[in-house]
């Protein structure tokens, strides 16, 4: 039997280069060995303040560009069409620790930026984030989540939810899920290349990978490689990224001489930058055509998209009988 692999992302504007080879590609390579369920977690994007008119449309852009990219339609969900993760999240709150809950540094984090910010405004929703986590995890019983180390503390906690709900209850119901670790690449700012790629700095900081030709091959020919401070010996953090985004587009063989020069102390910035723009270019034109080929077909798409979340639903609904009648709840017939 494979074994069953679980992710989420939240809906949020463009998919960039450092999205694509830090987590989605991933996604997409672990489809062949594994069962997997990709969410779309829109009621994790209603925790910090947001737009009720934009949310749905993210949604389905998001789906687009995932389907764009290679993750395959029956493995993709939406989060607000399998309400039983929230059943399952109040649930849990009731097997979550409030203080293991309140040392959750990514709270910590977002509610000091929300702080910051003229509203000032922080939600319960924000607190209890990831005890909605746990339940995304642990009701489809997942082996694996595919994890960056910002979202360790919270796959331990999903953990502990598990072990206090199978010792309560008796029985080891739940499945401990483990992070999966694979190498992914931190692909860095074009315009600052000490700073991770991300859409918040602004325009000049991400690659969008459904990129025109034009507008990447500028944003690479103008990608900082030398500031000047980097010390003897190492390469400065520009020429790594590049190089860095050559290896990640699976390039780097075949075109060993580049890293022979830089060794040599030879290497050219042009070149460089030139065969980065000819491989991510070849990447974006192949996602723009699949992009183009969904959006024509886009309520075909989204009727697609709806019945693999009614289906993934039935293994939600699954564990939620069974969680109902392990804690003492009544059960409704579905
Ligand atoms: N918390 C994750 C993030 O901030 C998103 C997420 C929600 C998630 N539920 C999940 C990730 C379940 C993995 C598993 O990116």
């Amino acid at each position: 039997m494979k074994k069953t692999v679980l992710s989420c992302i939240q809906p949020t504007g463009d998919m960039h280069y450092g999205n694509y080879f830090g987590a989605v590609k991933n996604w997409v390579d672990l489809q062949e060995k594994y069962t997997c369920y990709y969410g779309v977690v829109d009621y994790h994007a209603m925790t910090m303040p947001y737009d009720p008119k934009k949310l749905r449309e993210n949604v389905w852009d998001l789906i687009i560009n995932l389907l764009a990219v290679g993750v395959n339609r029956e493995n993709l969900f939406i989060q607000s069409l399998v309400p039983e993760h929230v059943e399952l999240g109040w649930i849990f709150n009731c097997f979550a620790s409030f203080g293991n809950v309140s040392r959750m540094t990514q709270f910590k984090d977002k509610s000091s930026q929300s702080e910051e910010k003229a509203e000032g405004f922080i939600s319960v929703g924000l607190f209890d984030y990831p005890v909605l986590q746990a339940a995304d995890i642990l009701i489809y019983r997942a082996d694996y989540v595919p994890v960056g180390k910002d979202q360790e503390q919270h796959l331990e906690l999903s953990r502990n939810i598990a072990q206090r709900f199978n010792n309560q209850v008796g029985k080891e119901y739940f499945v401990l899920p483990e992070s999966l670790y694979t190498e992914t690449p931190s692909i860095k700012s074009p315009a600052d290349p000490t700073k991770k790629m991300s859409k918040s700095a602004g325009e000049k900081h991400y690659i969008n990978v459904f990129a025109e030709d034009a507008v990447l091959r500028k944003q690479i020919k103008s990608a900082v490689t030398d500031t000047g401070d980097t010390p003897a010996g190492e390469m400065s953090a520009g020429v790594a990224n590049l190089f860095e985004l050559l290896k990640a587009c699976g390039k780097m063989d075949a075109h060993t001489s580049l890293m022979d020069d830089y060794k040599a102390g030879s290497l050219k910035y042009a070149p460089l930058k030139e065969v980065v723009a000819d491989a991510l270019a070849e990447k974006s034109a192949a996602f723009r055509a699949n992009k183009a080929e969904l959006n024509a077909n886009k309520k075909e798409v989204k009727e697609q998209v709806k019945a693999s979340s009614a289906e993934i639903r039935k293994r939600a609904q699954e564990t939620i009988r069974e969680v109902k009648e392990l804690s003492g709840l009544l059960n409704v017939r579905f």
